[in-house]
């Protein structure tokens, strides 16, 4: 089976818009996390769409859901996030099993909230990964040179650019690829590895590479927003 998990347990806090989760953010005529639900809902593949929300606003996103996409309840499922991004994915996991049960061939699709513009062309090309190798991750090609500092005042050195790109969602694996991972890491490693495919990357599973767009834009700050917000043709809060 294959399962979308839209990660939606954050607060927000560099979006500096006060008691508003930045996903709940209008965008055009409806909140952001309601455009990134029916990109997902628009792919004919997926046995559910889980949402995993901060459990403040379990009740808040079960409205939306039911105003906005009332012809699609069977399919979504509005569940617990965790105290970080990881623990989301872990939370949605287990609702998945609860209700389904474990298949060793089980596909997870995990996607930022926050990234409203994700294409069903990115969504597809995901689940074929996973399905083909496990894990993979969609990626944009870097524009820009990357240059590392590490002390945050001197260049240390500066990749080839060719070599360097920008991880964006979704990322995808094998349920019991990504659960066996998660489970093999100290509380130390837990608490740096923010980043899904890092785990994999860790742990030397190799994550293949799924073509982004710099339209897949994250909605981060409130300078993302205006941009989104033109995107979509809506004003500015
Ligand atoms: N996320 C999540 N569970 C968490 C933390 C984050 O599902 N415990 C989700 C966010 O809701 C968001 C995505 O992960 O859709 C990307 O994270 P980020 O942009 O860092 O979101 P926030 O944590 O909300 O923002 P900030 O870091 O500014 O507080």
């Amino acid at each position: 089976m294959i399962f979308g998990a839209i990660l939606a347990g954050g607060t927000g806090t560099r979006m500096h818009v006060a008691d508003l989760p930045k996903q709940f953010l209008p965008l055009g005529d409806k909140p952001t996390i309601i455009h990134t639900l029916e990109k997902f809902l628009i792919c004919p593949r997926f046995d559910g769409v889980y949402v995993g929300v901060h459990a403040d606003w379990l009740g808040y996103m079960e409205d939306l859901t039911s105003r906005y996409l009332p012809a699609e309840a069977d399919r979504i499922r509005v569940t617990a996030g965790g105290g970080d991004r990881n623990e989301t994915i872990r939370n949605i996991i287990d609702a998945i099993e609860a209700d389904h049960g474990f298949r060793e061939e089980d596909v997870i699709v995990t996607h930022d909230a926050v990234r409203p513009f994700v294409t069903l062309r990115m969504i597809e090309e995901n689940i074929d990964g996973a399905l083909q190798y496990g894990a993979v991750d969609t990626v944009t090609a870097a524009v820009d040179t990357i240059v590392v500092s590490q002390d945050g005042m001197v260049i240390s050195d500066i990749p080839d650019r060719r070599k360097m790109y920008q991880g964006q969602t979704p990322q995808s694996f094998r349920i019991s690829v990504l659960k066996q991972l998660y489970q093999s890491l100290s509380p130390e490693e837990k608490s740096v590895l923010t980043d899904a495919c890092k785990i994999c990357v860790v742990r030397n599973y190799p994550v293949h590479l799924v073509e982004g767009s710099y339209t897949n834009l994250k909605l981060t700050t409130p300078g993302d927003y205006k941009i989104a917000q033109a995107m979509v043709g809506g004003d500015a809060l």
